[in-house]
């Protein structure tokens, strides 16, 4: 059964992948305006410190547990409990964490076919075609499903031609590019007239504000959904890793990179905006604080790139494909995670297990564009504010009460013989035991009030 799984081909391969979909639109329109509008530098500090000593050793649970079983949540946490009710309520876990992947990919769909709409505008900005670029970027149901469509069928295009040659060439092509067009347009930015005033709202710490309770949590749910925990995708990409590999070393990496590119997002974003500023662009709400999220992205960012002619065209159409691809190699990801199940707990063959399941998803999608104002807002809180957290925390629950120590050791061991002496088996244990959930919980209990 094993043999006939895929495998990530290389280290590389598998921190392009994984940190591809912790890579995504989190990153880059959720962080930068959290950071600047909650203290700045000192933001950052909070929001590293908690990646590191709280979404790391949730992220591990999860890579752990998956490179030990070479399968899905569901089969995973049966097969780590000692007793019958316990691998009941982890397959169900595993089952809801399936549910919940999709209904995040039902919405993420949506968002970025609105990122491809936008970098096909310039395009069509690009070769004058004003009344082409106008319909692409206006709020219509034809113009949203087309595009929600159209970012589905590259989604399911990759997954279906499986974990080397799809997830893995396709994280390991488009994550460089990520990369690079992020750097160019940081660089580009800073030029302008305007952008030192950004920096210095992005840099400047203000650690009376950083520091209150209720901004903490709100750091810790970001940085939850920011490494995609809690629905089984590291999960599954870690049952994809080679026995051989270091899985405290890969897991560290995979944070780095994705705290990294939200950190330098934020000199995108942040320098963006006071540009904007001072072309005469209204970059604060009425109560005085950042435009954030979809009104930044789709109406400031925008507005802001048409102050600057030509060059402004060619930074939208870099900025939108960049959001695209950030997108993509997180879409993948979720899609993954039912897909991977239906394969292997009812034989269904990868093709018509990809397509049956995309299209499932698409036509939520579509329902949820159809009753736009009730549903969408209302599956993103259901999904990322109250099924994550409490996901996570019967990850960590498996990871840190169900699962037998010794059997987590040796699993360690495979990849790194000392792995017993090391720093990270001296904290982890006790930390996924028990700071973790009571993080989570905690985070939990704040978001239902
Ligand atoms: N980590 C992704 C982002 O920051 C979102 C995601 C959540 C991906 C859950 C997979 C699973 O945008």
């Amino acid at each position: 059964m094993a043999s006939a799984r895929g495998q990530f081909s290389s280290r590389f391969g598998f921190v392009m992948a994984a940190a591809g979909s912790a890579v995504g639109l989190g990153n880059i329109w959720g962080f930068p305006t959290q950071a600047a509008g909650n203290g700045g530098a000192a933001f950052l500090l909070v929001y590293l410190f908690l990646a590191f000593t709280l979404a790391y050793p949730a992220l591990m649970a999860e890579l752990i547990i998956g490179r030990h079983a070479h399968a899905n949540a569901v089969s995973a946490l049966r097969l780590v409990s000692p007793n019958r009710a316990l691998a009941n309520i982890g397959a169900t876990t595993g089952l809801i964490g399936l549910v919940v992947a999709s209904l995040i990919l039902s919405f993420y769909a949506i968002v970025a076919g609105w990122m491809m709409a936008h970098g096909l505008a310039s395009l069509a900005d690009l070769v004058g075609l004003a009344g082409v670029a106008d319909w692409l970027t206006t709020h219509a149901l034809p113009r949203n499903l087309i595009f929600m469509g159209l970012f589905m069928v590259c989604t399911i295009g990759i997954i279906s031609e499986g974990v080397k040659s799809g997830i893995e060439r396709w994280s390991a092509r488009l994550m460089p590019v990520l990369l690079i067009t992020l750097v160019l347009l940081v660089l580009y930015v800073l030029t302008l007239e305007g952008a030192m005033e950004g920096l210095k709202v992005y840099l400047l710490p203000d650690f009376s504000r950083a520091l209150s309770p209720s901004l903490i949590i709100a750091a810790l749910g970001s940085a939850f959904f920011s490494l995609s925990l809690g629905v089984g995708t590291m999960l599954i990409y870690g049952s994809y890793i080679a026995d051989d590999e270091n899985l405290p070393v890969v897991g560290g990496l995979v944070t780095l990179v994705d705290i990294s590119i939200a950190v330098i997002a934020g000199f995108l974003v942040l320098p963006a905006m006071y540009v904007a500023l001072h072309n005469g662009v209204e970059i604060f709400t009425q109560s005085g604080a950042l435009i954030s999220e979809d009104t930044l992205i789709f109406t400031v960012l925008p507005a802001f790139f048409e102050t600057m002619g030509l060059a402004g065209i060619i930074v939208s159409l870099l900025f939108f494909f960049l959001m695209s691809i950030a997108a993509l190699t997180s879409s993948i990801s979720m899609l993954e995670v039912p897909v991977a199940y239906t394969i292997e707990n009812h034989g269904v063959d990868r093709k018509l297990a990809v397509w049956v399941i995309g299209g499932g998803i698409a036509l939520i999608s579509t329902v949820i564009l159809l009753n736009f104002e009730t549903l969408f807002g209302f599956v993103i809180s259901l999904t990322t504010r109250y099924s994550q957290p409490l996901l996570g925390f019967m990850f960590c629950i498996y990871a840190g009460w169900v699962w037998r120590r010794d059997e987590i050791l040796q699993e360690l061991k495979k990849g790194n013989p000392d792995a017993g002496d090391g720093l990270f088996w001296k904290i982890w244990p006790w930390y996924v035991k028990l700071v973790c959930p009571l993080i989570i919980l905690a985070i939990f209990s704040q978001s239902l009030g």
